[in-house]
């Protein structure tokens, strides 16, 4: 067993040189780092993504919130790691609350990207680097003996081919984000292609982007049951053009059958879109309309509201430029735990052939008839409410004929 992990075949160490590529420099959370010059992020040597800022700075706020909730400085693992940046501003930025990072990326230029910049930010005690290929890297820490509280699977398209590699390398409680950026499969583009990586069938209707984070999960979730790990989703976003979830993980055979039996299917009416998630085999469910049905799903709650406050209370006092942007989606995981209904404004408005009254005028109806009312970010116009598909249409229908009448 070895105890410095610089002794695992594959570390690279900090380096002063820059690759032969051009260069610029960047600013992004607490940082300043040097990055290649490209027009296009698509075509450069190394990939680097601004708009996946937010993904990161739900990274660095989620790592905060499990140290203090845990009252443990964090070791974090990052496979997928690109040019570095997420591990670079957590170490600079959470530096109190993370005693390492491991962070890990087969490509070259990447790799002395990361390199360079590891040591210009003189950040080489806290991150350690690799040049391995992520699922072997994992597999050979774990086999050492080392382990980490947080994982941040970030891979371009599906997780699935990394995940079952990750369980072994984490403690027995800890947490780990996975994210998918296969939309097009996850939303009902590519079905089979959904169903061959996730084991399951998508739907593209007005709720397509939950769906995409519910057959994540459940795929999430039963890759770690085959390791006797249950899991539980804390935090789900659907947001630009991904979904990313966090998780707690427990190393415990009654969680992990626990969290198989919440997978399940969805039924949705296609006239009244009412949602109903049932845990277990498929079945008949009767409505006003057709059934659309997508699954197996993870059926069970997406958010955990004191989790979300915590990060809420952890966000108050951080200086992130999402802030705004995070501040929604952590309203919804408080405001929305346990609310699975799903409707969207602009389909009903046409199903009924009426211009719709303003979000504002239906959830003062909805509440007043003793329903829960949240916006959803998971898409434009539209809400989470316990109230029944056909009572909702005909409160619309109502409030469409009392506007006319003023
Ligand atoms: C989406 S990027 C990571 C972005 C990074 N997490 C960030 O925050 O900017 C995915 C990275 O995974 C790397 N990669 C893909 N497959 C890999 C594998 N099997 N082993 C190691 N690295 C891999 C790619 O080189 C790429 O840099
Ligand atoms: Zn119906």
């Amino acid at each position: 067993m070895m105890n410095d992990i610089r002794e695992v075949r594959g570390y690279y160490p900090p380096d002063d040189e820059w690759p032969d590529v051009s260069a610029k420099m960047i600013k992004e959370g607490g940082i300043e780092f040097k990055m290649v010059d490209a027009e296009n992020i698509y075509d450069a040597p190394a990939f680097f993504n601004p708009v996946m800022v937010l993904n990161r700075d739900l990274a660095i706020l989620f790592a905060e919130v499990y140290s203090q909730k845990n009252e443990v400085e964090i070791r974090v693992f990052e496979p997928l790691a690109g040019i570095g940046i997420r591990a670079l501003r957590m170490a600079k930025e959470s530096s109190e609350f993370i005693s390492e990072i491991v962070i890990n990326d087969f490509g070259e230029i990447s790799s002395k990207i990361a390199a360079y910049n590891i040591k210009k930010l003189a950040l080489g005690e806290k991150i350690y680097q690799f040049r391995r290929e992520a699922r072997s890297l994992s597999l050979d820490l774990s086999e050492q003996r080392f382990r980490y509280h947080y994982i941040d699977l970030d891979p371009f398209g599906p997780p699935t081919p990394f995940i079952d590699s990750m369980w072994p390398v984490m403690h027995r409680r800890s947490m780990i984000a996975v994210t998918a950026t296969d939309m097009q499969a996850l939303c009902g583009v590519y079905p089979k292609a959904c169903n061959r990586k996730y084991g399951g069938f998508p739907l593209n209707n007005h709720h397509t982007h939950e769906t995409a984070a519910r057959l994540m999960i459940a795929s999430v979730v039963r890759s770690a049951a085959r390791f006797d790990r249950g899991l539980k989703p804390i935090f789900t976003s659907a947001v630009d053009h991904y979904t990313k979830v966090f998780f707690l993980s427990f190393q415990q055979k009654g969680a992990a059958n626990n969290a198989v039996e919440i997978i399940g299917y969805s039924y949705t009416c296609d006239n009244c879109s009412q949602i109903k998630y049932i845990a277990g085999d498929r079945r008949y469910v009767d409505c006003c309309g057709n059934i659309e049905i997508a699954g197996p799903l993870w059926t069970g709650d997406l958010f955990d509201k004191e989790w979300c406050e915590l990060a809420m209370k952890q966000l108050q006092i951080k200086d992130l430029s999402s802030k705004r942007r995070i501040e929604k989606l952590l309203l919804e995981g408080i405001d929305a735990s346990g609310l699975p209904g799903y409707f969207s404004m602009d389909v009903i408005g046409r199903r009924l052939h009426v211009t719709q009254p303003s979000f504002k005028r239906i959830s003062e109806q909805i509440i007043s008839r003793g329903y829960r009312c949240v916006k959803t970010r998971f898409t434009n116009n539209s809400f989470r409410s316990d109230i029944p598909g056909v009572e909702l249409m005909e409160l619309i229908k109502n409030l469409v004929q009392e506007l006319k009448e003023i």
